[in-house]
């Protein structure tokens, strides 16, 4: 059977697979899933009662016969079992009723480990792969912002996502230089929580901190300063509450994270061959992933570095549309898959 026809009777797909949120595209469908990466399991039993948004519902609501897990925390597969049981789940909800076993992309962040990679692996060919390959999160993110990553020009691509943020530099289908921390959108959310815990005596839970997060943080001063109420649980009364919080005190509280990703970004233009220097200075740099979307983020990096910043459009799905670009153009893209797996 021809390739093309193999192509045609399958469902193949590329996955973002991320500590947030996991996408999959699907040949000449689009993106097709987009939810977080969140499962929900009895404690005892480990039986899984919901994955994706259905669980993401339930953190911090659930009772103690049930634990919501994120096993991709930090940026690396956290809980091997519940990752293989998300990882089929999305695969599955896609790939029914075709004939042939589908071609399977998926988008790690670069700091996996062999291990983690064959936890991928093994569970992607669980779930029906024919094929699986695997592409490093900024090669995708470069491919999904369209740039000329084939050609001798340095481009340079910043992924802040929830568990990291990805700083590299691509010139002629690979990574030149790679800095990979583990500061991104959710240690923010610690960030907002810790203060308002010190500062107003009240204990919030963790997607009520990312809300205050995409709501009023920022990485600077805004031009209109905002406010909005939190709320949680008094530590003194140990009663619900709800307080005033300011865009000037999210601000205050994102303040380490922020720095962390701004010195990276600095550190890693610092260690660019001079050659490449040049490119990025006349070309910038390139923000993607959702915590690119901090108000201001791209400001003050631009402010800091002196090159142009750019927030790349729908940065959310950059990485998965460019998975997807190499699963549109196997022949074409199949060199900037990782290998040594
Ligand atoms: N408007 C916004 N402002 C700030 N942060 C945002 C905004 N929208 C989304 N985020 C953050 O973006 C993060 C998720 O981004 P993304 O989906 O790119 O991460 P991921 O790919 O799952 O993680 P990783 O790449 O680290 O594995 C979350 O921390 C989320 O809170
Ligand atoms: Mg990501």
């Amino acid at each position: 059977m021809s390739p093309a026809f193999q192509s045609l009777m399958s469902s193949d797909m590329a996955i973002d697979l991320g500590t947030a949120n996991t996408l999959v595209y699907v040949k000449g469908m689009g993106i097709v899933v987009s939810e977080p990466s969140v499962v929900a399991v009895t404690r005892r039993e480990r039986k899984v009662i919901a994955i994706g948004r259905q669980a993401r519902e339930m953190m911090g609501k659930t009772h103690i016969d049930i634990e919501v897990i994120r096993p991709m925390r930090d940026g690396v597969i956290d809980d091997d079992e519940v990752a293989e049981t998300m990882i089929r789940a999305f695969i599955r909800r896609v790939q029914h009723n075709r004939l042939m076993r589908p071609r399977i992309i998926v988008c790690v962040p670069s700091g996996v480990t062999k291990s983690e990679k064959r936890v991928i692996r093994d569970s992607a060919e669980y779930a029906g792969a024919r094929e699986v390959h695997l592409v490093a999160e900024p090669m995708a993110a470069a491919l999904g912002v369209q740039l000329p990553v084939k050609e001798p020009v340095g481009s340079m691509i910043v992924d802040i996502g929830g568990g990291t943020t990805e700083i590299a530099i691509i010139s002629l289908s690979g990574i030149v230089t790679m800095h990979s921390i583990r500061t991104a959108g959710d240690e923010m959310d610690d960030g907002i929580t810790q203060f308002i815990r010190r500062n107003f005596n009240l204990l919030i839970g963790e997607r009520m901190a990312e809300w205050i997060k995409c709501m009023i943080g920022s990485a600077m001063p805004l031009e209109e300063e905002i406010t909005l109420i939190a709320k949680g649980r008094d530590l003194v009364t140990g009663m619900p509450k709800a307080i005033e919080i300011r865009s000037e005190d999210v601000r205050e509280a994102l303040k380490e994270p922020v720095s962390q990703i701004v010195f990276a970004v600095k550190e890693a233009l610092e260690k660019t061959p001079p050659e490449l220097a040049a490119d990025i200075r006349d070309r910038g740099i390139i923000l993607t992933g959702g915590g690119s979307m901090l108000k201001r983020l791209d400001q003050r990096l631009r402010d800091e570095t002196n090159l142009p910043v750019n927030l790349a459009d729908d940065p959310l799905t950059c990485v998965v549309r460019g998975t997807g670009t190499i699963l549109d153009d196997f022949e074409t893209y199949q060199d900037l898959l990782l290998t040594n797996y």
